[in-house]
């Protein structure tokens, strides 16, 4: 798996030094938790349910999906680090998903269920 931080991003000493991300898929009923995180902040885990997973990284309760993943690789990638993870431990439950595109928040669904 991998995502690319911006090279601005305060959190980027940190991950830099990790041996492993986590990956939190959040459910449709997630948007305000995604806005928050979304958002720089201090502590943007305070006041949020979770638990640590085998190697320490976040799991958020009731995300519809977890990965955890072991960093193997970082990449330049101008303005951004590309941070490639090898996925160690995963758990996902059937349940709607947040995506984000064209700049707006929308539940994901199967094409089967419009017709
Ligand atoms: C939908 C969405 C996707 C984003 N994806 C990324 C991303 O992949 N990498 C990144 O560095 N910032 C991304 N951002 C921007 C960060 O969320 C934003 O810069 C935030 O302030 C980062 O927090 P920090 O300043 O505490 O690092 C995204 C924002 C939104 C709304």
């Amino acid at each position: 798996m991998l995502w690319s931080l911006a090279c601005a991003a305060p959190s980027l000493p940190a991950f830099r030094a990790a041996t492993h991300f986590g990956v939190n898929v959040l459910g449709s009923e997630h948007r305000d938790l995604s806005v928050r995180f979304a958002r720089g902040a201090r502590d943007k885990f305070a006041g949020v349910a979770y638990a640590l997973g085998e190697y320490g990284v976040p799991l958020i309760d009731g995300a519809a999906a977890h990965f955890e993943c072991r960093i193997v690789d970082r990449y330049y990638g101008g303005d951004h680090e590309i941070f490639l993870g090898r996925v160690e431990r995963y758990h996902y439950e059937h349940k709607p998903t947040l995506l984000f595109c064209h700049g707006a928040y929308h539940r994901a669904h199967p094409l089967d269920e419009d017709v």
